[in-house]
């Protein structure tokens, strides 16, 4: 553990930042798993492509009134769906963020080590728009997908730009990008986990979201600690600033947008589309996608702002990453063997690289706390 300025005591610090641009090599999966999923693997086009679990209205009396290609077509648009809008999250929220600790406009983004872990990140942020993309060009190949429906602009960042029109100062709408994009990067590992967890679909689909899940989760230990670093730097209005924006962003990270699920099932031809997503309206499933909120938890506990950001943060699911003991030091070091995260044992991960005896040939730690 380490114990910063402020004399508070935290698992992150400035060594752990160290250890985690350190780990980058043996972490990355595009520098040790870059053909992973280069290889296509057998397909059987009985399985699913998106988790039933994770639809909304899949119990819904008109869903299930539909014929069974009908209900495939939904399953495959949503995986396509759910890939587009995870490089959207990429592309539109998380890569802003960190263009602008590049560009250096705000105080504490000159410090190179902090520069060095945001440039890996955003290396990884590439191949993980790579991955994705592969992802659903073979989905569409295999599924025989022509035409894509149009789609709505990404809602988290709909909200973003809600909020930057609201703004007419420069440095207000900085700190918006920025802690939009901190919210993004410690909760996007949640919503890879609701299918990278799941076991009835495609392993491929598995096996991508995972790779990318174990970036986003060293990114989500980077993003804390720059933004411990930033937030001490900055001023009081910053401060504030930010303590506002976090459950604007936490929300709009949130909020599922039922027009994506209208479009799918338009696509596919169901009937009673109005009455399934009337049906949804207000209830829990209709609201939210992301379920494990861990990371923004844990990002507003960092800052110390617990009693000042009003969001109803759920209970942490079992299968949450972070419900692993060892999740923090094993991100620093970069020992992500085959069962991590804990309960994702992925067949295809445990190549070189990410085994924990060649992290221990590269220094990682043998014990919990070196
Ligand atoms: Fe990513
Ligand atoms: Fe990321």
């Amino acid at each position: 553990m380490d114990q910063d300025q402020r004399g508070t005591t935290s698992t992150v610090g400035s060594a752990t930042l160290r250890r985690i641009v350190a780990a980058w090599p043996r972490r990355a999966a595009v520098a040790n798993q870059p053909d992973a999923v280069d290889t296509p693997q057998p397909f059987d086009a009985t399985v699913p492509d998106y988790p039933l679990d994770l639809v909304p209205f899949a119990r819904h009396p008109r869903f299930l009134a539909a014929t069974p290609e009908q209900r495939d077509r939904v399953l495959t648009g949503l995986w396509l769906g759910y890939n587009e809008r995870v490089i959207a999250t990429e592309s539109m929220v998380a890569e802003p963020a960190f263009q602008l600790i590049m560009r250096g406009g705000l105080s504490g983004s000159e410090d190179p080590l902090l520069r060095q872990g945001i440039q890996q990140a955003i290396v990884d942020e590439s191949f993980h728009t790579y991955l994705h993309q592969l992802a659903n060009a073979r989905t569409r190949e295999l599924r025989a997908v022509g035409e894509r429906p149009p789609q709505p602009v990404l809602v988290t960042y709909r909200r973003l730009a809600r909020t930057l029109a609201e703004l007419p100062e420069r440095w207000e709408r900085d700190i918006a990008v920025l802690t939009w994009g901190a919210v993004a990067e410690t909760c996007i590992n949640a919503l890879l986990a609701l299918v990278a967890r799941d076991r009835t679909i495609q392993p491929m689909h598995s096996l991508i979201t995972t790779l990318h899940l174990r970036d986003e989760s060293a990114h989500g230990s980077l993003v804390v600690e720059a933004m411990r670093d930033l937030y001490r730097q900055m001023n009081r209005a910053q401060r504030a600033a930010v303590a506002r924006f976090l459950p604007l962003a936490l929300a709009a990270f949130a909020e599922q947008d039922p027009s994506v699920l209208r479009i799918e099932l338009s696509a596919a031809g169901v009937e009673g589309v109005d009455e399934i997503i009337g049906d949804l309206a207000g209830t829990p499933p209709g609201r939210r996608l992301v379920r494990d909120f861990s990371g923004g938890r844990r990002i507003v506990a960092e800052l110390g702002l617990t009693d000042e950001v009003d969001f109803d943060f759920p209970d942490r699911p079992d299968w949450s990453p972070y419900a692993d003991p060892g999740y923090h030091d094993k991100i620093a070091y970069g020992v992500l063997g085959p069962d991590f995260p804990a309960g994702l044992d992925v067949p295809g991960l445990d190549g070189p690289g990410l085994d924990l005896r060649h992290a221990e040939q590269h220094g990682a730690p043998t014990r919990e706390h070196p």
